[in-house]
């Protein structure tokens, strides 16, 4: 029941969230490998930092600091639930660089984005959500109709705390189809890791 799953998410997933950032996932955030490892993962999957000139990104799950710095001369819109407590806690965080910031969960429709965003950016999220089904479906509304979606995981069977979904190949491929995507590239493993943290990455480049 997603209701259940949202509680759980809003009061102890978060929450261990929020203490990962101002800790250790915090500390590489500030380290210069955090935007060279960005660098390698976006360019290994075809896209330069001119790809989007003129064009709006979306953040989905932007963390504490912005990956997506890496495209210039776009518009960058950050949606991260704790972005609020992001900005107000962590100095160093970035997130105040994007030109709007949403401190809302993914599952929570903004009427303002709808079909307004060529490249939705979603990176070791999918699997901190509390229902990926809604996330995709939104993700999918927020798209203009060539827009294209650039969605990373971590593969793995376990569920805890910090990861309450668990994700197989066939359930993100079953859930991006569902939602209405069709599937362009994919990938396993990373450019410089083989994952983000648990488990082996994933990435699943779509098109509305
Ligand atoms: C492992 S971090 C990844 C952050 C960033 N994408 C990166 O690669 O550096 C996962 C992020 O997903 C965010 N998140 C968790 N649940 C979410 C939800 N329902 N909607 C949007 N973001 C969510 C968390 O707050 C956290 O910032």
């Amino acid at each position: 029941m997603w209701w259940v799953r949202k509680l759980l998410w809003q009061h102890c997933s978060q929450l261990s969230e929020l203490s990962e950032h101002l800790g250790y996932a915090g500390d590489y955030r500030q380290q210069p490998e955090f935007m060279e490892n960005a660098k390698r993962l976006f360019s290994f999957f075809g896209y330069e930092p001119n790809s989007f000139v003129g064009k709006t990104i979306l953040d989905v799950g932007a963390g504490s600091k912005l990956k997506t710095k890496y495209f210039v001369g776009a518009r960058i819109f950050a949606l991260e639930p704790l972005a609020d407590r992001f900005l107000a806690e962590l100095a160093w965080s970035d997130l105040g660089d994007a030109e709007r910031v949403y401190s809302q969960p993914v599952e929570v429709q903004i009427g303002g984005l709808r079909q307004n965003v060529d490249f939705v950016v979603c990176i070791n999220v999918l699997d901190h959500v509390y229902s990926p089904e809604k996330a995709l479906h939104n993700i999918y509304s927020y798209l203009k109709p060539d827009g294209e979606f650039f969605l990373s995981v971590d593969l793995h069977n376990v569920t805890h705390v910090g990861h309450p979904i668990r994700l197989t190949k066939s359930f993100v491929k079953d859930m991006l189809e569902h939602a209405g995507f069709k599937i362009i590239r994919e990938h396993e493993s990373l450019p410089y890791a083989e994952a983000y943290g648990e488990g082996r990455a994933y990435t699943v480049i779509c098109r509305r």
